[in-house]
């Protein structure tokens, strides 16, 4: 049984990661650490909690001592690092916990690969640090040659936390993978982002804050297809190498929420043109063509019947998303929305 460490599993992408294992890979165990910020949630690992080959640790990543403890007890065989802060607009208002959780705190998990005898460790990374493309120049994606060219705090984390990863598998010989993936959606993801945001909106008949003119473009993967590229990188990737994940589907933002009033039955006239983010991306779009070439990796779900899916998930998973808004995230969204 081979048996993975997996931060971040209390979050969108990571618990749907750690679900994808279980139900997918049964020479897998999974351990996973997660310190729960406000992003964690363990109602989203009930199912997992109930698994002979799932164990939790809350413990944060920025802690040596108590990250080495878990690495001396566990000896895991694979590190998949997914623990971070993820919002672009709350590294606007407060950069310092990103560059702490995101560049220390990986520099902690892989000072603990290495001294483990050199644990095989994946950095989940994103998009984002390679700044924007133009929207009138649909021919160009970003490559994995593309320049980093960070635009926001979190980016820069991120973009901090890549080159050290690289750094450590150069100067160390740590056995490392990056990739790059665009915009996941799919369930449990927090209320925060676009797609939840609105749905959870639309069904409360709340305004639809939509940044600027709403022409801003992402480039949206299910995040099961994501999981996918993972689980394939870990097993075939080659060390030392980044992997660009995404599926090419871009969408203007004003057409997704478009499309959700539609969904929701639910009148236009919710959405509200609010002030635009500061340093806003205009445009994401990945060339997935090495991953596709090496691994033999493509998307699995197309946009129409992945945003059915999600939509259907938020509908008959009320509890879970309706506990976390009448929560703290009211104040969250007071200061973030009331006079924008
Ligand atoms: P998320 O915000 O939903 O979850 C992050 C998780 O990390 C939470 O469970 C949180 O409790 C945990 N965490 C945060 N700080 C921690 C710390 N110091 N120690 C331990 N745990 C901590 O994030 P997500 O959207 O699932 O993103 C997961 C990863 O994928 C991130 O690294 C992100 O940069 C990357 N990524 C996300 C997207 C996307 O569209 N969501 C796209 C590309 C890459
Ligand atoms: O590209 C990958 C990245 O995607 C990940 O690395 C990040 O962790 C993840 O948060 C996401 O970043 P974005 O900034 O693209 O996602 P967000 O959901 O915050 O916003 C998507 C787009 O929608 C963006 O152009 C801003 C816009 N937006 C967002 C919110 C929350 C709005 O117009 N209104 C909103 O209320």
């Amino acid at each position: 049984m081979k048996k993975l460490l997996v931060t971040g599993g209390a979050g969108f992408i990571g618990a749907n990661f750690v679900y994808y294992l279980l139900d997918n890979r049964p020479d897998v165990s999974i351990v996973c650490v997660d310190s729960l910020t406000y992003a964690g949630n363990m109602s989203t690992l009930a199912r997992a909690m109930e698994d002979s080959r799932f164990t939790f640790y809350r413990q944060d990543i920025r802690d040596r001592a108590g990250i080495d403890a878990i690495f001396e007890a566990e000896k895991p065989d694979a590190v998949v690092n997914f623990a971070a802060e993820t919002h672009v607009d709350r590294s606007i208002e407060d950069p310092e916990i990103f560059l702490k959780t995101n560049v220390l705190g990986v520099q902690v998990l892989m000072d603990a690969c290495r001294a483990h005898g050199g644990i095989r460790f994946h950095q989940v990374s994103t998009d984002e640090v390679y700044g924007d493309l133009p929207l009138d120049r649909p021919d160009l994606l970003f490559t994995e040659s593309t320049p980093l060219h960070a635009s926001s705090p979190y980016s820069a984390s991120k973009a901090g936390a890549d080159l050290l990863a690289l750094a450590y598998h150069r100067t160390y010989g740590l056995p490392v993978t990056v990739s790059r993936c665009s915009n996941n959606y799919g369930p449990y993801q927090f209320p925060e982002k676009l797609i939840p945001l609105m749905i959870a909106n639309a069904l409360a008949d709340k305004s639809l804050p939509v940044y600027g003119q709403g022409l801003n473009v992402r480039d949206w993967l299910y995040v099961e297809d994501h999981c996918k590229a993972i689980d394939l990188i870990l097993e075939k990737g080659r060390i030392g190498e980044v992997y660009n994940i995404g599926g090419h589907n871009e969408m203007r933002n004003i057409d997704i929420v478009k499309l959700i009033c539609q969904a929701l039955d639910k009148p236009e006239s919710l959405i509200t043109y609010v002030t635009d983010r500061k340093g806003h991306d205009l445009r994401y779009a990945i060339d997935p063509a090495k991953i596709h070439a090496q691994l033999g990796w493509t998307p699995e779900t197309a946009f129409a019947d992945g945003i059915k899916k999600t939509i259907r998930w938020y509908l008959d998973n009320r509890p879970w998303w309706e506990q976390i808004v009448s929560g703290e995230y009211k104040t969250y969204y007071e200061r973030m929305y009331a006079n924008r």
